[in-house]
């Protein structure tokens, strides 16, 4: 479907969790967050269901973001439910990485195309300072498992705060090239004052091009990430969300002031 200004909305990011199992030093406050109640978060039916009317109305690309999706309990039945839905070109999920090698092969079997890996240093010491506490040799090796599981092309996303000439980007790229990844730089994003940067090598950020509608863990469809207009699926019903939200998809965002990365999963 084309919104007014002649976008063609065709990419659906779908948050299946507001929690994590890092608290990275740009996403979250060290006390953690306020977390959905659990009768808030849509159940896999809703997501599947909302999903497959998105589909008709035009969507041909499903990301899953989170929080961090995998640990959504029960998170490759979901991924089965959605690659059942007849439509979409392109299936796949950004992940931190760390729970990757347990679930990468089982993702693939449910139908799961590729994944983006969060990857901002390979140094051991600054990854568990910036995370506080993750391991990177985790996220090595679910990039590994991911590789090997055919989860292709397997994507590092590489949050930098002013350049790719930083020394741990640097050190990422490295990494990449030697091991045959696709490299996407993302600038960190204050999100207090709510600037935002394009994504080099992605489309996000820019908004004459932008294609997408998000869904937040709790069922709020949002046009714009740096808008707060959003609609409730559940009380206004899944079609009437997708229309009101393709209809008022904003030229550019602005600020954002109730958005947090991981509540709308980037
Ligand atoms: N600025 C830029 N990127 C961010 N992410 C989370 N918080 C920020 C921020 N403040 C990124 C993560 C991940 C994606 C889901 O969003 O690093 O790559
Ligand atoms: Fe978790 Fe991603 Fe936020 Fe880090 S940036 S705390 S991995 S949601």
């Amino acid at each position: 479907m084309y919104d007014r200004f002649d976008r063609e909305i065709n990419y659906l990011r779908i948050s299946v969790t507001d929690r994590c199992n890092l608290r990275c030093l740009y996403c979250m406050p060290e006390e953690g967050i306020k977390l959905l109640r659990h009768e808030d978060i849509l159940s896999f039916d809703e997501i599947s269901e909302f999903t497959k009317v998105a589909v008709g109305s035009g969507v041909t690309k499903v990301r899953i973001t989170g929080g961090e999706p995998l640990v959504r309990k029960g998170i490759v039945t979901l991924i089965k439910m959605i690659s059942a839905i007849e439509g979409i070109k392109d299936l796949s999920m950004t992940t931190n990485g760390i729970l990757l090698k347990k679930f990468a092969s089982d993702l693939k079997s449910a139908g799961l195309h590729r994944v983006n890996i969060s990857l901002d240093t390979i140094d051991p010491v600054k990854y568990s300072f910036v995370t506080r506490g993750g391991s990177v040799n985790d996220v090595l090796e679910g990039i590994e498992a991911a590789r090997k599981a055919g989860l292709l092309p397997v994507k590092i996303n590489c949050v930098v705060k002013e350049s790719r000439k930083e020394a741990d980007a640097v050190g990422v790229t490295d990494f990449c090239h030697r091991n045959n990844l696709v490299i996407r730089y993302i600038k960190q994003m204050d999100l207090v004052s709510g600037h935002f940067t394009t994504v080099v090598g992605g489309t996000g950020g820019n908004c004459s091009l932008c294609n997408r509608l998000r869904l937040t863990a709790n069922g709020k469809l949002k046009p714009c990430l740096f808008n707060d207009i959003e609609f409730d699926i559940r009380e206004i019903g899944y079609e009437e969300a997708i229309k009101k939200a393709i209809e008022l998809k904003p030229a550019c965002g602005t600020t954002n002031l109730t958005g947090e990365f991981f509540n709308i999963g980037g």
